[in-house]
């Protein structure tokens, strides 16, 4: 049924796993594909009461969109892959089963976006967050600026905005982002305990608490002018020359064209 990701239901908790190891699982149209309709699976089966995403292997969550598929875009192309991530998070963050990140390893780019979409996470002590698009001469397109904005607040989510650095999972647990850092092997138990407790309330409160939460972040402004961005970036040489430094493994020399 799905291409990219591996899933399992136990208990009613629903196991779902990104599935590129050998590049750091990052988000290519198939798994960007997966993540949707799974998030569709999620809303309508009776007997998913709830969902972690992880990633597979030991190093990396998601580190990021896949970056070779930015090659040769076009303003427009580049909007509609942004238009496209944000939907399918949308319905992860909008979905009336708790969904919870375990983060693994690597959150970068639409891997912190895709923990952020998810409604908490928790992350292993390996865990690293960032949002490094800016070395791709580019700006998140998944709803990053909004997401990381709301969980850490406007003047940390700016800093990691526009440096592109990383913090490790205990500068995360001090900024908020995620909520308890465990060791690796503890993760999904960790993970799972939590659930257990949500999934043994009242379903209908639980979906009314995910929907009053997100009611205070409805705002969709901030996301299109995101899109707009995003796809902005496509148009500059900057962005052009970001990726391709990123795949020839050597540093980007910006121009501001
Ligand atoms: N898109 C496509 N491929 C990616 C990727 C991404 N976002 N992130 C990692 N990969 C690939 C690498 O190209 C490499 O492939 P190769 O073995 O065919 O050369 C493989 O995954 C392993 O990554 P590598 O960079 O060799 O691992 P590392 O331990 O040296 O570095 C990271 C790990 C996470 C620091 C580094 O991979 C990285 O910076 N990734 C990109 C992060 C990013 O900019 N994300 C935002 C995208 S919008």
């Amino acid at each position: 049924m799905y291409k990219t990701i591996l899933t399992s239901l136990e208990k009613g908790i629903y196991l779902i796993t990104i599935n590129r190891p050998d590049k750091l699982n990052a988000i290519n149209k198939d798994v960007m594909q997966d993540i949707n309709d799974v998030a569709d699976e999620i809303e309508k089966k009776a007997e998913i009461k709830a969902a972690i995403i992880t990633g597979a292997g030991a190093k990396a969550f998601v580190a990021g969109a896949d970056i070779t598929e930015f090659n040769g875009l076009n303003h427009e192309q580049g909007m509609e892959l942004a238009r496209k991530g944000q939907n399918a998070f949308f319905k992860i963050e909008n979905n009336s089963k708790p969904i919870v990140a375990a983060v693994n390893g690597f959150a970068l780019g639409g891997g912190c976006e895709l923990a952020m979409a998810c409604h908490f996470r928790i992350a292993s002590e390996n865990a690293k967050f960032g949002q490094p698009e800016v070395n791709l001469g580019l700006i998140p397109g998944y709803g990053g600026t909004q997401r990381l904005t709301q969980l850490i607040g406007k003047g940390r989510a700016l800093e990691l905005l526009m440096t592109g650095n990383m913090i490790d999972a205990n500068t995360a647990l001090n900024y908020g982002l995620v909520n308890y850092v465990v060791p690796q092997e503890e993760l999904i138990s960790k993970t799972k305990s939590i659930i257990e407790i949500i999934i043994s309330k009242a379903p209908i409160a639980i979906a009314k608490c995910i929907t009053a939460a997100n009611a205070g972040y409805s705002g969709k402004e901030g996301f299109d002018i995101e899109i707009k961005g995003f796809g902005e970036c496509f148009k500059s040489d900057d962005m052009k020359e970001g990726s391709a430094a990123f795949l020839q493994k050597r540093k980007p020399l910006f121009t501001g064209k």
